[in-house]
């Protein structure tokens, strides 16, 4: 198999175990996170008062209008691979952002044969992922995209490399590159504005900022401040770290801040773990992980110099965008994992909940509860809400029961005789403590999503092809799950509860195709099928929207990556609708609505990369100087670049 970065993180060898508003943030709280302020929203979809109280109100609403409501006016587009984006018809699709777009008045511009890392710490980073939008002064044609750029792919970025570079060559890779690699990593927070109905972003607004794992000095926050295992010789009060790595998916939070994740940490480091004192617990994470040469020039990222410097990274960051000068804080309370996404919402006793995925074949689903409620009436009272509460790792049982499993030192197996010593033990060692308590091993839970009105809780498992017949359970139940599926915890609004009920919603792969052991409802068409579930999106009128990943298995489905509609509720549930389609090689990222759902920004991750050898017309893998597109800019010489575009409708209007 061709080498391919991210392959290259999931492959390792680390499963030893197994418009206008007056308060921008007030709209934020009622829209978003509670379940008044969404019935005002849906009312559009026929939501009435009557419909309130209901267990399920969009079900009982559906009902009303004859069971067989389809929430989703518009048109198919086909299944397909090929060098541009499709979106589906009476919608604009267009690129808002891309690679190496200058964020300031003194940056840049992009220049790929001539690259330095001060000038990408000026410009938009590679590989977008996650996407937030914050309301800017009570306005939603103004606002922050608060963006994640998870990762690089060198062959693409630079010129002259020979391929794909990895741990056993890093030979094309100058300590230069490294540091463009850091520059391009972290996130972006840019202002963004539509002007005669279409949007664009703002190069020298006041609110744009990067942060990178270069420059960007962060907090500890939590149990684990301070802790003896996050002390450094840069830091030896393990209070701060420069950075933050593979940032995947995140969240937003009721008070206007983002939460970014940390995910294939593992990655970045490279040394010997033979006599490192925490070896059995860097194995578990897959550390070092050695997918980037940074450890041969920077002494933080070999873990031969620096034993301690990966329990600094696998952590949910939180992001004040609407502050440049804020400091953000690494949350230790919500663990310490391979964090895909962090979906939140206000739990009906007021607290906050977290609801996580650890993205790694036969990792775990867990939850955070804050122990204090959220305050609704002063953003910043919550400014360290995240560092108390309680963090669950999910067990799910045949029959249809989800029991969830506190991670809290002293509790069960979680003694000092077991390696715990103390709370920051249990939370640096999440994953260990998971499999201490039987936590159920999932089919790489990726993105979550959380449905305020019903309650119900979307968790994607990617796939996974190393299940194997003796491993199948109940909410894992295909031994060979190449296509992954959709499990829906059933909250009924308790969402702070120890058990609920989970069921699943779709088992994903090709329907005509009896074989492959899928479930879909009987009205999803041959193009309302997909692969790969990974990141998601509940919109304002509680619509689900599903984003994939199948890197270079596309040609197993027939498609490209996109965003597909998936009903949940009324007879129509688990029926698919596809929307949009990314560039060969790319896959889909960060769907993320404005408030009103009159803009849905999307992510196009890595264009050309994945899987290029099966691309028709195309000549064996990509690299910068014969990519298997050069979207966006499809310019001779230009490389393919990583870009977030914005869907809008014609001539306005909610999307979808
Ligand atoms: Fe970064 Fe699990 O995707
Ligand atoms: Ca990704
Ligand atoms: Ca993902
Ligand atoms: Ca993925």
């Amino acid at each position: 198999m061709a080498f391919n970065r991210r392959a290259h993180f999931e492959n390792a060898e680390n499963t030893p175990s197994n418009p206008e508003v007056h308060s921008p943030i007030g709209e934020i709280i009622e829209r978003r996170f509670s379940r008044r302020g969404f019935l005002k929203g849906a009312g559009s979809a026929g939501l009435g008062a009557a419909a309130i109280g209901a267990m399920n109100p969009l079900a009982a609403a559906i009902a009303a209008e004859g069971g067989n409501l389809d929430r989703f006016a518009f048109d198919e587009i086909p299944h397909g691979v090929d060098t541009s984006h499709h979106v589906a018809p009476g919608h604009d699709a267009e690129v808002l952002i891309r690679w190496g777009d200058p964020l300031f008045a003194d940056a840049p511009a992009f220049d790929p044969h001539n690259q330095h890392a001060d000038a990408q710490e000026r410009q938009f980073g590679y590989n977008n992922d996650y996407v937030g939008f914050v309301p800017l002064e009570g306005r939603l044609d103004r606002g922050l995209l608060v963006v994640n750029h998870e990762f690089t792919n060198e062959e693409l970025m630079f010129p002259g490399l020979p391929g794909p570079q990895d741990e056993h060559d890093f030979s094309g890779i100058t300590a230069e590159m490294t540091e463009i690699e850091k520059a391009a990593h972290g996130l972006s927070v840019v202002e963004i504005r539509r002007e005669n109905g279409r949007w664009g972003y703002v190069q020298d607004s006041r609110y744009n900022r990067r942060i990178t794992p270069r420059s960007t000095e962060i907090a500890i926050g939590g149990p684990v401040a301070g802790h003896a295992r996050v002390r450094t010789d840069v830091d030896p009060e393990g209070r701060r770290v420069i950075g933050t790595l593979n940032n995947c998916a995140g969240g937003m939070t009721p008070w206007g801040t983002i939460l970014t994740c940390e995910e294939n940490f593992h990655g970045y480091f490279l040394g010997d773990a033979t006599h490192h004192p925490e070896k059995d617990k860097l194995a578990r994470y897959g550390v070092p992980g050695a997918s980037y040469s940074w450890g041969r020039h920077d002494a933080r990222f070999d873990i031969t110099r620096e034993p301690n410097e990966p329990n600094r990274f696998g952590w949910v960051v939180e992001i004040d965008p609407l502050d440049p000068t804020s400091t953000p804080v690494k949350r230790t309370a919500l663990g310490r994992i391979k964090h895909e996404g962090a979906a939140t919402l206000i739990a009906e006793d007021g607290r906050l909940v977290v609801y996580m995925g650890d993205d790694q074949r036969f990792d775990y689903v867990y939850k955070f509860v804050s122990r204090d409620a959220v305050n609704t009436a002063d953003p910043a009272a919550n400014r360290d809400l995240l560092d108390d509460g309680t963090l669950y790792a999910a067990r799910f049982d045949a029959g249809g029961r989800v029991t969830w499993l506190p991670l809290v030192h002293g509790e069960g197996p979680l003694t000092a005789e077991n390696g715990f010593a103390s709370q920051a033990d249990v939370l640096i060692d999440t994953r260990l403590a998971a499999d201490a308590l039987g936590a159920t091993p999932m089919d790489r839970p990726e993105d979550i999503g959380a449905n305020p009105v019903t309650g119900g809780v979307y968790v994607m498992l990617t796939n996974n092809h190393k299940r194997g017949e003796d491993r199948v359970d109940a909410a894992n139940p295909r031994a060979e799950n190449l296509f992954g599926h959709v499990l829906e915890i059933i909250t009924e609004g308790r969402h702070t509860a120890t058990e609920n009920r989970w069921d699943i919603l779709v088992r994903c792969g090709d329907p005509s195709r009896g074989e492959v052991g899928t479930m879909w409802n009987p009205a999803t068409s041959e193009n309302g099928w997909f692969a790969s579930p990974d990141n998601c999106v509940v919109d304002a009128r509680g619509r689900l929207w599903v984003t994939t990943d199948q890197g270079d298995k596309w040609p197993k489905s027939g498609t490209a990556d996109g965003v597909w509609a998936l009903e949940t509720e009324g007879e129509r549930r688990g029926t698919g609708k596809m929307f949009f389609r990314v560039p060969i090689g790319a896959e889909m990222c960060g769907p993320c609505f404005t408030p009103d759902d009159t803009a849905l920004f999307v992510a196009v991750q890595h264009p050309a990369a994945d899987g290029a050898e099966a691309f028709p017309g195309h000549a064996g893998r990509s690299s910068f100087e014969t990519p298997a597109t050069r979207w966006p800019d499809f310019e001779e010489g230009v490389p393919p670049r990583p870009s977030v575009v914005a869907i809008t409708r014609h001539g306005g209007g909610t999307v979808g």
